[in-house]
């Protein structure tokens, strides 16, 4: 095999330079565990984004996987296939009770791939029940958005970011996509105030990510997403909710709105929701939002979407992060990670923090300065983190680490962030 140096090489050369990675190559994973191709091993404190929820290759998950893909993958959505139904029959009875049905009409979904389609999907469902049901007159939609928000990297959703003319996209993919106004994230108030500004008549949705996971483990006031729950209602706007990052488990809930008990109108699903083995999304709402009377044959649509191979996965992940209660786990092994973490912070730290905060196993720790250094060290030293926005690394690793895993790791961390 090439050493990771030649690997490292062979992406420079022929991959788009889209990312800057840690000088790292997985070339094996196991559990919490993921090795490079001379046998090095290292705990992975990203799982993928919060992809890796159940652990790297669960053998269940990988037992799926592979029994399925020998039976049937892809069909197209031109056909039925005896996979999709079971599946989203799940996600009814077991993502349904977090969705706000006031109507009892009953759970519907769209599937996806990435994470990036489940969002295109909910805005263009939200235009769609804005015009259809909420009699929003033609082409005034508007739905709002939060600054800071990551919600993927298409051209419109890119276009809402607030960091259009900022390092990560340079300006440079406009024109962009009409009808998104931009607010602080955390204000309830301005939320209130924006819909009254524009006029409620014409605000179709608001999406919101439940903690801001890309701009670092932003977490909202206690409240937060009750109040906005309440407002949307008000005003019969849809809250659209983003748990792509924070879903199943990551932040020591189910859903990170399980926190304060709240039901979205749509619910935003990817990353974990595959496994960590094949790209699952979803876009789970009502039938009163998502149902025929607003999404018609050719409003949307994917090729993979929906496909049986997803499916079966999509409904295995379901089953483990639930029967492994990776939710409490979570929140057992978070508090825990943070505890140490904080003890750590009280030494004379090489860069000073500034603070350490987190909900579950999605915990950020947020330096003075760019941290990019410390990420390097903690790389060599055997844990691969990533920083987000330079200054703050984030920890997320997969949901059955175990407390000696979290002591090892803390170990490492005093090591590489304390002066010696
Ligand atoms: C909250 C949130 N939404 C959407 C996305 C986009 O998902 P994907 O990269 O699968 O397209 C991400 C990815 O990090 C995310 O964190």
């Amino acid at each position: 095999m090439p050493t990771s140096k030649e690997f490292i090489e062979m992406d420079n050369k022929y991959a788009a330079h889209n990312y800057h990675p840690i000088p790292v190559v997985i070339s094996r994973a196991e559990g919490v565990w993921v090795y490079d191709p001379e046998g090095k091993k290292y705990l992975d404190c990203l799982s993928a984004y919060s992809s890796h929820n159940a652990g790297h290759c669960h053998p269940e998950i990988v037992a799926t996987l592979k029994e399925q893909a020998s039976i049937v993958t892809l069909t197209s959505r031109a056909f039925h296939n005896n996979m999709m139904g079971p599946f989203l029959k799940m996600l009814a009875d077991v993502i349904g009770p977090h969705i706000n049905d006031p109507t009892n009409s009953g759970i519907m979904s769209l599937p996806m791939n990435t994470g990036t389609e489940a969002v295109s999907t909910g805005l263009k469902v939200a235009r769609a029940w804005g015009y259809i049901k909420k009699k929003i007159p033609k082409n005034e939609a508007k739905i709002i958005v939060c600054r800071d928000n990551f919600h993927g990297r298409t051209i419109t959703i890119v276009g809402f970011s607030s960091d259009i003319s900022a390092s990560r996209y340079y300006g440079n993919f406009g024109p962009y996509t009409p009808g998104f106004i931009i607010i602080p994230y955390g204000d309830a108030e301005e939320l209130e105030n924006i819909i009254l500004e524009t006029g409620p008549e014409k605000v179709a949705a608001f999406l919101v990510e439940p903690i801001q996971g890309e701009a670092g483990v932003k977490i909202p006031p206690e409240g937060y997403l009750r109040k906005v729950r309440e407002i949307c209602t008000k005003y019969n706007v849809l809250m659209v909710l983003d748990e792509i990052q924070t879903g199943f488990g990551r932040t020591g809930e189910f859903f990170a709105c399980d926190h304060e008990d709240v039901k979205p109108d749509m619910l935003l699903l990817g990353k974990a929701l595959g496994g960590g083995v094949y790209p699952v999304s979803a876009c789970v709402s009502t039938k009163e939002i998502i149902g025929p009377d607003v999404i018609t044959p050719g409003t949307h649509g994917s090729t993979f979407g929906g496909n049986p191979l997803a499916a079966a996965i999509g409904m295995k992940s379901i089953d483990i992060h639930l029967r492994e209660n990776l939710a409490e786990r979570a929140k057992e092994m978070g508090a825990y990670f943070i505890k140490r973490l904080k003890e750590v912070a009280e030494k004379q730290t090489k860069i000073p923090i500034k603070e350490i905060r987190g909900k579950g196993l999605l915990i950020a720790v947020e330096f003075t300065e760019d941290a990019r250094q410390i990420v390097e060290e903690l790389k060599d030293n055997g844990i691969l983190a990533k920083d987000t926005h330079s200054t703050t690394i984030r920890f997320a690793p997969p949901l059955v680490i175990t407390k000696d895993d979290i002591d090892w790791a803390i170990g490492i961390i005093e090591k590489v962030f304390v002066k010696q």
